[in-house]
């Protein structure tokens, strides 16, 4: 079970953004949250998924306590069991669409032979085959949100966290960009947590959190 539990989380830069946050995400949800620019969302997504640490508090991940892993452990455990997906999908210019998604498997030294069947299933999944040999930037933004999402799930991971997925798409990208999340979720039960502004956004998951002004409304 990968149940993450967010207890009395707080963080500042400078200034108190995130105040003593507590929530529980279930394995299976797809939670999302929502509130005001500036209101902390990306912080407290960073937090969970291990990117930044939080100055109290903490967040365990199916029981590991994440803010108490080393640097190494916590790339690890980012590579492995979380899948976190950028805002603005942070693919590498120089190496092709394939590579990308193969680059977390290279880090952890993986012999990629025994992610072929894996690699080909998520493709087809989220509809990249044709693109796989193209250099990102030749990719439209829902093409290459899905290879960013693609890359997160090369690993299996059980959770799985985006900032704003749609935040850059027009509408048709932004519902198939949903609709995989929604399938992701339902099918493979991979937990889900999306920070969006989109109130359509939200209706795809099974629960909302809205923050304003680093606590929870
Ligand atoms: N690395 C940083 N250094 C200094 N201040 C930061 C840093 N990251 C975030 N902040 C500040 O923390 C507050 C919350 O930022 P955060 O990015 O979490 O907001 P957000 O809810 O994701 O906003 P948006 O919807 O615009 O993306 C903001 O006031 C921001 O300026
Ligand atoms: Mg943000």
């Amino acid at each position: 079970m990968s149940d993450i539990i967010v207890s009395e989380v707080s963080k500042s830069f400078g200034r108190e953004v995130l105040h003593s946050l507590s929530f529980t995400v279930n394995s299976g949800d797809f939670l999302s949250i929502t509130g005001e620019s500036g209101s902390g969302k990306s912080t407290l997504l960073g937090i969970m998924g291990g990117v930044l640490r939080p100055d109290k508090g903490s967040v365990t991940v199916g029981g590991t306590d994440i803010a108490a892993l080393s640097e190494k452990e916590l790339a690890v455990m980012r590579r492995t069991r979380l899948g976190f997906v950028y805002q603005f999908f942070n693919l590498i210019p120089t190496m092709t669409v394939r590579d990308n998604i193969l680059l977390p498997l290279v880090l952890d030294g993986k012999k990629l032979s025994d992610y072929q069947k894996k690699f080909d299933e998520l493709a087809m999944f989220t509809h990249l085959g044709g693109v796989l040999d193209d250099y990102p930037e030749t990719l439209s933004g829902g093409e290459q949100q899905r290879a960013a999402i693609l890359r997160a799930l090369i690993h299996d991971p059980e959770v799985i966290l985006l900032d704003e997925p749609t935040g850059n798409l027009d509408s048709e990208n932004a519902h198939a960009v949903m609709t995989l999340l929604s399938d992701l979720n339902k099918k493979y039960g991979v937990t889900v947590v999306q920070v969006t502004h989109s109130e359509q956004g939200a209706a795809y998951g099974n629960r909302v959190i809205t923050i304003k002004d680093g606590r929870l409304l």
